[in-house]
């Protein structure tokens, strides 16, 4: 693993280390103020409009020229096959500081043995290890060496009194500029533990590589020492080109080119070309030893499909979900929806050999089928023996054809919790509606009637760090604000037949509530015992949800569909929470210094996404 410790690193003088720089020169929060940039929705319009020639070159370049250009001098990807966590890693309640550098780049590499180009941390993938206690304070300095603007998210992470670490575009920060780096410091919660991983939340990046695992131990977590090793079992899907034009096509007029798909599909994703097990098509084996339990962390980290997990012979005891300890359950299959984490103990007391370990593509469940996709991805597990292909067969159960969560009666928090009333009910209609434009009309994702644009220049959170609750934010961000702290009910209805994982930042919340069709108050069931709580669910297709969390946590929280396609045509809304107490947060004068470096250029990129946007349907105030 090269995953630098360099506790030397903090106090170096280097000019990439711009925390240590903007401290020592003393760089008070507010002498470094950028002018906040005003521009109407409308005019933003016509600056776009008139860019498209220009944009358009520029998205053929990022979608073709890029990849090609860079090959020859591009270095190639080393695949991260540490799946086993040490189990010599010290788990103790006494924090500690831990320093990582993530270096972002362009890299070749060929996880399904198709070769592309790739965006990675440290030329590994998937990315590397972080590895902490609750309660740990994490340092990550991140140096962007892409040609794009880039940020880094972590993903679960409460980030309460940090949340301008959150690292999400156009809330938070603006991208890290070609170049130059960003240090991210923060707290982790000190009641927080389980599986969480790191992603790029920039435009689809991630969905070509940058993202690897975030393991916090602890010795309060309810089934710690239940068990005798840890391993990453990390579901991917892949493409074999660039998603930026993948992202270009899918929201043009005309859809992603559908010759290999049957057709013209406005609107329809782009199938993936194959499925990874730990950043690898069938190629990842697991060396385990005989008669012991294993907590497998299954990590979704792709971009769009659910997988079903299963291990042929073995029963999986479900144990954790999102960073919440379950009253353990056994089943055969475990469903899991991008973004989402569950811990299974699996116990080597089979007979010894090699066993297949399954990550199903519930390709069911795309609009648009890839007739080349091997939907059964599989990797080796072997223990007592010495590995060979296995020949063992898979469970004969059903698998259902909905892509849906395990079942809610399934994830029972082991420190049980009932929610407090609420004080607020938002009701949300998710739907993709058709936008009309001089040259046709496109399909984009809202969230009530706001289709959601990143402002790579004025992240929301600067914006309300200024003057609070006077904030008037551009009409393609929809943004709920609570000046106090309030207990809401969050009713979301899906409009869409597919389904989606929604998850909002900095929060865990209970499931409250879901079933098929629209929410009827008084009429649907809603469950206040001990209900599930986690950070990231699947919206049923024309179903709905309700989940109940506290704005007790100052700061912009993004909630939004987990697919990458579906944020970037704008599924995706903002709570806002205590803005007095976000004009106190202490924002590093470097988050504002990066936004005011944001050249013509590289917002242009960021918009590249959206190039064909010329009318946007205005939230209802
Ligand atoms: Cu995994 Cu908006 O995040
Ligand atoms: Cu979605």
């Amino acid at each position: 693993m090269s995953t630098l410790m360099s506790p030397s690193k903090e106090g170096s003088s280097s000019n990439h280390d711009l925390e240590t720089k903007a401290e020592h020169e003393g760089l008070a929060l507010n002498e470094t103020r950028i002018t906040p940039i005003k521009r109407s929705g409308r005019r933003k319009l016509l600056v776009i409009t008139g860019a498209v020639v220009v944009v358009l070159a520029l998205a053929l370049g990022l979608g073709l020229g890029l990849g090609l250009k860079k090959t020859s001098n591009s270095s190639y990807v080393t695949t991260n096959s540490s799946f086993l966590l040490d189990p010599n890693f010290v788990v103790t309640s006494t924090p500690t500081t831990r320093y990582y550098e993530f270096v972002i780049s362009e890299a070749v590499g060929s996880p399904d043995g198709f070769q592309r180009p790739m965006l990675v941390v440290n030329n590994q993938f998937p990315g590397p290890l972080v590895e902490v206690n609750s309660g740990d304070e994490l340092v990550v300095n991140v140096f962007n060496q892409l040609s794009n603007g880039t940020t880094i998210h972590w993903h679960g992470q409460l980030q309460n009194g940090t949340n301008y670490m959150d690292g999400t575009n156009g809330i938070t920060q603006c991208p890290i500029p070609p170049g130059m780096n960003f240090t991210y410091r923060f707290t982790i919660n000190p009641n927080q533990y389980g599986t969480f991983w790191y992603h790029a939340h920039a435009s689809t990046q991630y969905t070509d590589g940058i993202y690897g695992p975030l393991i916090i131990h602890s010795p309060s977590e309810p089934i710690y020492g239940q068990y005798d090793r840890e391993a990453l079992v990390i579901l991917s899907d892949w493409y074999h080109v660039m998603s930026s034009g993948l992202l270009t096509q899918y929201l043009s007029a005309a859809g992603i080119d559908g010759s290999n798909y049957g057709g013209v599909n406005p609107g329809a994703e782009p199938p993936p070309d194959s499925g990874l097990i730990n950043g690898k098509m069938n190629g990842s084996s697991m060396d385990l030893q005989p008669n012991l339990r294993y907590r497998l962390r299954l990590i979704n980290m792709g971009t769009m499909t659910e997988f079903m997990f299963s291990v042929d012979s073995h029963v999986l005891s479900v144990v954790e979900a999102d960073g919440t300890s379950l009253a353990p359950v056994n089943v055969h299959r475990v469903p899991i929806h991008v973004a989402q984490r569950y811990s299974v103990i699996l116990t080597t007391n089979q007979t010894t050999g090699s066993y297949n370990v399954r990550a199903e593509m519930r390709s069911t469940c795309y609009k648009l089928s890839n007739p080349n996709l091997n939907t059964m991805v599989l990797a080796t597990m072997t223990y007592g023996a010495s590995p060979s292909t296995p020949n063992t067969q898979d469970w004969s159960d059903a698998i259902p054809s909905l892509c849906l969560d395990l079942n809610s009666t399934m994830v029972v928090p082991q420190i049980a919790m009932n929610p407090p009333n609420s004080t607020e009910t938002v009701q949300i209609a998710m739907s993709f509606q058709q936008t009309t434009q001089s040259g046709g009309t496109q399909t984009l994702a809202f969230m009530n009637n706001t289709s959601w644009l990143a402002d790579s220049t004025n992240p929301t959170l600067l914006q309300m760090s200024k003057v609070g609750i006077q904030t008037v934010f551009d009409s393609n961000q929809f943004v709920i604000v609570n000046n106090n702290i309030t207990v809401v009910d969050l009713i979301l209805n899906n409009y869409d037949d597919s389904s989606h994982p929604f998850h909002l930042h900095g929060h865990v919340f209970w499931i409250i509530g879901e079933g098929g069709g629209s929410y009827m108050s008084g009429v649907s069931q809603l469950n206040m015992i001990n209900p599930p709580r986690r950070d990231t669910l699947t919206l049923p297709g024309y179903g709905w949800v309700a989940i109940r969390f506290i704005t007790d946590n100052p700061g912009l929280w993004a909630f939004h569909c987990h697919i990458g396609w579906h944020m970037a045509a704008g599924m995706l809304m903002q709570f806002a929470s205590l803005p007095s107490q976000i004009q106190q947060l202490q924002i590093p004068s470097y988050l504002s210094n990066q936004c005011a470096q944001q050249s013509g250029g590289l917002r242009m990129m960021m918009y590249v996404e959206r190039l064909n946007v010329k009318t946007v349907e205005r939230k209802s105030d």
